[in-house]
């Protein structure tokens, strides 16, 4: 009987030792996507400012709605408590939850009105929503993110 509690425990304490470790390495994972997808964000935008430059408006239309799509997956990729691991991710984000959440959605709009101005090829109206589209980056960045790398 003793002996049969102590196997028990012991497949208990080990059971609970993999799901942490499950467990940080799922936070590791998820820390990756989202730095991923924001270096996709910059690329995009890198992109976008070249493209302004040369009026190349199928390439800023085709940019701005990459960053729709990273503004939808946003949400997803801050899940409460990821950040064990390398991350710039303020607690901020989920101390105002409220307030980050909307930020993606800021992002998708903002990346759908420069989308539409290409369309129309309005140079001016391009450059107004490049501008904003900055801001957007800016201002989430400004809050909820760190100038260094937690470790
Ligand atoms: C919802 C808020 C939010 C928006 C909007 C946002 N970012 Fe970020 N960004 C973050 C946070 C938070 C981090 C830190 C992520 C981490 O280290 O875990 C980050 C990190 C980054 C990084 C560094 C990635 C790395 O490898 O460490 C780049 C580059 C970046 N963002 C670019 C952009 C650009 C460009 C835009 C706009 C097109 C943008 N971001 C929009 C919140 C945002």
């Amino acid at each position: 009987m003793h002996r049969n509690r102590k196997i028990l425990l012991g497949t208990l304490f080990a059971a609970l030792s993999v799901f942490t470790a499950a467990e940080l390495f799922a936070q590791a994972d998820v820390i990756e996507k989202r730095q991923k997808l924001m270096k996709s964000n910059s690329e995009a935008a890198k992109a976008i400012k070249a493209a302004a430059e040369s009026k190349d408006y199928a390439t800023i239309e085709m940019k701005a709605k990459d960053i729709m799509g990273n503004a939808e997956k946003i949400p997803d990729l801050f899940p409460k408590g990821s950040t064990q691991g390398k991350t710039k991710a303020k607690p901020e984000i989920w101390e105002k939850m409220d307030e980050f959440s909307k930020n993606p959605g800021k992002l998708k709009k903002a990346a759908s009105e420069l989308a539409d101005a290409a369309k129309d090829k309005d140079d001016q109206a391009v450059t107004v929503k490049v501008k904003a589209l900055g801001e957007v980056c800016g201002n989430c960045h400004k809050a909820f993110r760190a100038e260094k790398y937690s470790e």
